[in-house]
């Protein structure tokens, strides 16, 4: 009993932390409209894929961890939590993120509409998980490389194809 009042206040804590990273994100760099994104919380997500989506957790239990992603320009402050939405947009149509020093980085457009000329579901693992480009080139090391397993990317495909 104790135990699962200790996990439910854990949860509630960091989906605080995790809103307020997100929100702070967005302002900082500008590139949502009003309102973009910021309105999820607690049971907001219809899928795994959403929730992966948006804060690299799973239904599955495990934390998505990564490797990469960009050290510069202060995105390293927000604790290093970093989940695709973050780079790739509430919409996953991607943009530029200024990175400050005129430095800038590209993500790219990944609603599975856009992806399914060049990726399956292989190269789109080797692509998040390897930062392998179909082409076989590596991306840069903005793109992170992700640990998650073939189920939640599955999952993550699944959300991908319902964007519009
Ligand atoms: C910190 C920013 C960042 C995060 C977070 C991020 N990406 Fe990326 N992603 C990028 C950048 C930048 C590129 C382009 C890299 C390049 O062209 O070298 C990219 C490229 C990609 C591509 C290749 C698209 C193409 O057309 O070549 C896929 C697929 C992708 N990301 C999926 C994901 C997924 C899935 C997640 C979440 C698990 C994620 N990304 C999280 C920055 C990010």
């Amino acid at each position: 009993m104790r135990k699962a009042a200790f996990a439910l206040i854990l949860a509630v804590v960091s989906y605080i932390a995790l809103n307020a990273f997100n929100v702070s994100a967005q302002m900082g760099r500008g590139m949502m409209g009003p309102g973009g994104g910021t309105g999820w919380g607690v049971g907001a997500f219809r899928s795994n894929g959403e929730r992966i989506y948006f804060t690299s957790t799973s239904d599955r239990g495990a934390e998505i961890t990564y490797t990469g992603g960009p050290s510069h320009g202060g995105w390293m402050m927000m604790g290093g939590r970093l989940a695709c939405v973050s780079c790739h947009g509430p919409d996953g149509r991607g943009g530029k993120h200024s990175m400050g020093m005129m430095q800038v980085m590209d993500a790219k457009d990944i609603r599975w509409s856009a992806l399914q000329k060049e990726f399956d579901f292989e190269k789109f693992r080797l692509a998040v998980v390897k930062g392998q480009d179909p082409d076989g080139t590596q991306f840069n090391q903005d793109m992170p490389r992700w640990n998650i397993g073939n189920d939640d990317l599955a999952d993550l495909i699944s959300f991908l194809k319902k964007l519009p």
